[in-house]
C-alpha cells in the first residue's frame, strides 16, 4: 500500500497534502503525561522501546497526523557517545562534561561503536513498524551535527553560543574534527534506523541561525549534505527531510541531494517557493503559536495552501508544538490541512 506522506515528500501527486507536527508526541498531549509519569522520566522514557512506541504512536491516533516522528531525543547520539547527559526539571537539557580540546573529543566513542548503543532506538522502530497502520509513515531522526555540537560544547541550551562560537574563530580545528566525529555516528545510526524501518529520514537543524550566513555551509550545511549524500547512496528510495531554522539568506546557496526543505515559520512560504521550490518538495511552516487560536489557524493554512496549491508541500508547524496548546485547537490544523488540500 502506497504511503501519503512518502509519496510527498518525493513529490508525486496525492489526493490531499500530508500534514506532521514537529514535536507531535509530547506534554500538550495528557495521554503522553500520563506515560511519561510512568517511565519515572523523559530519558526513561526515551530508553524504553515499549514506551516509546506507545507515544509514537498517540497523535497518529489522537490528532489524525499522515506520519508519525519516531520517539526519541537528538541528544541521546552525545550520550551514547559517552557524555554524561540529563535532563533537569523546568531547565532543559544538559552535560556535565562538555567538550572543550582535543583530548576532551578523543575520549568519546565514535563510529560503529557508538551507533551500535543506540539499540533501544531500533528496538522503538521495529515495534512502531508492527503497530502502526500500514497508509502511514514512520519518520526517523537526527539532530545536524552543528545543532548537536550545540549542546556537547556549550554543555546545555544558550542564547549566545559564546563557548561554540569561540571555538569556530579561534580555533576552527578542534570545531571541524568534533564535527566530523559527529557526522560519522549520524551517518551510521541513520543507516541503522533504516534498516530497523523508518520510511523517511529528517536532518533538524535547529540552531542553524546561530551561524553567520557566509560561514553556515562550512561549519553545517556539507556536514548535513555528506550525510544525505552517504544515505541516498545507498537508500534512494527513502526520503530525506532537512530543517534549517531561521536561515532564509542561505536559500540562494542551498544545494545537495535530498528531497524535501523544511521551511520554518518566520520565513514567507512565498520566499521559499521562489528560490527552493522548483528543486525541492517544501514543507511547512504555519507559525507554531497561530494554534493557541482556531481562527488563526484556519487562515494561515489558507494562506500556504494558496500560495503552495497542493503541489510539493507537505503541512507542518515552522518548529515544534507548544505544551500548553489545546489538544482541540492540534486536532483543528489536522484536519483543515487535510480540508483545504482535498482535490
Ligand atoms: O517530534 C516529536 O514528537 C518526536 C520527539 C522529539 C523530541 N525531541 C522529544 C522531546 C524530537 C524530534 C526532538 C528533537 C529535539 N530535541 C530537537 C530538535 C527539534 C526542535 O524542536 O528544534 C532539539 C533541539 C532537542 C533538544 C531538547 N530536548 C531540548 C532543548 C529539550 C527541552 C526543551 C523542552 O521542550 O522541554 C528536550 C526535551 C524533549 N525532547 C521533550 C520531548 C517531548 C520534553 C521532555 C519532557 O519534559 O517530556
Amino acid at each position: 500500500m502506497s504511503k501519503i506522506f512518502v509519496d510527498a515528500c518525493l513529490g508525486k501527486e496525492t489526493p490531499y497534502t500530508p500534514v506532521w507536527m514537529m514535536r507531535q508526541a509530547g506534554r500538550y498531549l495528557p495521554e503522553y503525561m500520563a506515560v511519561r509519569a510512568e517511565a519515572g522520566n523523559f530519558l526513561n522514557l526515551c530508553h524504553d522501546p515499549k514506551k516509546a512506541c506507545e507515544v509514537t504512536l498517540q497523535p497518529v491516533d489522537i490528532v489524525g497526523v499522515d506520519a508519525a516522528i519516531l520517539f526519541s531525543d537528538i541528544l541521546v547520539i552525545p550520550d551514547e557517545m559517552g557524555m554524561d547527559l540529563s535532563f533537569v526539571k523546568g531547565e532543559g537539557p544538559k552535560f556535565s562534561d562538555p567538550i572543550a580540546s582535543q583530548a576532551d573529543l578523543e575520549r568519546l566513542i565514535g563510529g560503529e561503536e557508538a551507533a551500535s548503543r543506540l539499540t533501544y532506538v531500533y528496538d522503538t522502530i521495529k515495534l512502531i513498524k508492527e503497530q502502526l497502520a500500514e497508509d502511514k509513515a514512520l519518520i526517523g531522526f537526527t539532530g545536524a551535527p552543528w545543532t548537536l555540537a550545540t549542546y556537547m560544547i556549550e554543555g546545555q541550551g544558550t542564547k549566545t553560543y559564546n563557548v561554540c562560537k569561540k571555538m569556530m574563530y579561534s580555533n576552527p580545528e578542534l570545531l571541524h574534527n568534533i564535527l566530523a566525529k559527529v557526522t560519522e555516528v549520524v551517518k551510521l545510526y541513520m543507516e541503522k534506523q533504516i534498516e530497523a524501518g523508518i520510511d523517511v529520514v529528517q536532518i533538524f537543524d535547529s540552531w542553524a541561525a546561530a551561524i553567520e550566513t557566509e560561514k553556515y555551509d562550512e561549519f553545517s550545511w556539507k556536514y548535513m549534505v555528506e550525510i544525505a549524500e552517504y544515505l541516498k547512496e545507498k537508500y534512494p528510495h527513502i526520503p530525506i527531510i532537512m530543517f534549517p531554522k531561521g536561515i532564509p539568506a542561505f536559500y540562494d546557496r542551498v544545494y545537495g541531494n535530498f528531497d524535501v526543505f523544511g521551511v520554518d515559520w518566520a520565513t514567507p512560504m512565498e520566499l521559499a517557493k521562489e528560490k527552493l521550490g522548483d528543486k525541492y518538495v517544501l514543507q511547512g511552516n504555519m507559525e507554531p503559536c497561530r494554534l493557541y487560536s482556531k481562527e488563526a489557524t484556519t487562515e494561515s493554512v489558507e494562506h500556504i495552501q494558496s500560495v503552495m496549491q497542493t503541489k510539493r508541500h507537505i503541512f507542518n508547524l515552522g518548529h515544534g508544538i507548544l505544551p500548553d496548546v489545546p489538544v482541540e485547537n492540534a486536532k483543528h490544523f489536522v484536519s483543515e490541512c487535510q480540508r483545504v488540500s482535498k482535490k
